[in-house]
């Protein structure tokens, strides 16, 4: 079992829509996957299950100080298993942000990983390498790094691996699984440059093969509370990215290739 973090410096990168749709990915592809939202925001649980703002979820359980698995929630799909955020009120009255405490959130993922019985455990995290994310990133195995593919935003990435260096140092094994471009436009010299420039500075293999491209469908398929995989009876083409994603990360994520081919339909994913 691994724990794989979601993580950037900033927010509206595409964090969630790697997660949703990578976990999505991994799953249809026979993984055992559980999708653990830690962004207050909790747009995974709103993505994936009609309903589950109103649920209970992982900053209950923390505030609470329990084991938050009696509160994972399980998709249609059925090697996919989701844990919305919550509600933070009572957790940001016990202290909040401020004072997360980083062995609650590693036993509260360890917890989640044993009673889940999953292979995976795809951590989305809110934006910043400081509070929740730092605890999520101490206790995870390796850590996805989302990049949008515009010129101000590749600035970020220094910071990230700085961050995860630092991490490192003080004798967290933290793994990077890769840099995944998102948002990327072909037709745009600027984006195009952006890519080119990061796969140039940075070392072969650190950047994910796979891009995930700008594309509306993704809108849409929040919009419509499911992964791109699920929008409609023929996926749209960039859906076939997170495959490609989910593929390149298996070795990463010490999975097999799955044995089945596409053992699922699509359309199965609801409450
Ligand atoms: N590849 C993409 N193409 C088009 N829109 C996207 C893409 N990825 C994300 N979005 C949209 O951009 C917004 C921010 O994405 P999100 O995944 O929530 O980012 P983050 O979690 O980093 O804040 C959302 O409205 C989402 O639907
Ligand atoms: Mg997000």
């Amino acid at each position: 079992m691994k724990i794989l973090a979601i993580a950037s410096q900033k927010g509206g990168v595409g964090k969630t829509t790697v997660a949703i749709n990578l976990a999505y990915a991994l799953a249809h592809r026979g993984h055992r996957i559980l999708i653990v939202d830690t962004d207050p925001q909790g747009s995974v649980g709103l993505s994936l299950s009609r309903g589950a703002r109103e649920r209970t979820g992982f900053y209950d359980a923390l505030a609470a100080g329990e084991d938050p698995s009696r509160l994972v929630l399980q998709s249609r799909l059925p090697e996919l298993k989701l844990l919305p955020a919550g509600r933070t009120d009572s957790f940001l009255a016990a202290g909040g942000f401020g004072g997360v405490d980083d062995r609650a959130v590693a036993d509260a993922l360890a917890a989640l990983a044993a009673a889940a019985g999953v292979d995976v455990v795809v951590v989305d995290t809110p934006a910043g390498m400081s509070g929740v994310t730092t605890s999520v990133l101490r206790a995870a195995d390796s850590v996805l790094i989302p990049q949008q593919a515009e010129p101000l935003g590749v600035r970020s990435v220094p910071q990230v691996l700085q961050a995860i260096a630092a991490l490192r140092r003080k004798g967290h094994p933290l793994a990077v699984a890769g840099i995944v471009m998102t948002m990327v436009q072909g037709d745009q010299k600027e984006s195009v440059e952006a890519e080119q420039q990061l796969r140039a500075a940075l070392p072969a293999g650190l950047m994910c093969s796979a891009n995930v491209p700008r594309e509306v469908a993704f809108l849409k398929a929040s919009g419509a509370g499911v992964p791109l995989g699920l929008l409609s009876k023929r996926p749209p083409a960039a859906a076939a990215v997170f495959d490609q994603l989910a593929a390149e990360l298996e070795p990463k994520l010490g999975l097999g290739s799955p044995t089945e081919a596409d053992p699922h339909g699509v359309g199965e994913l609801v409450d």
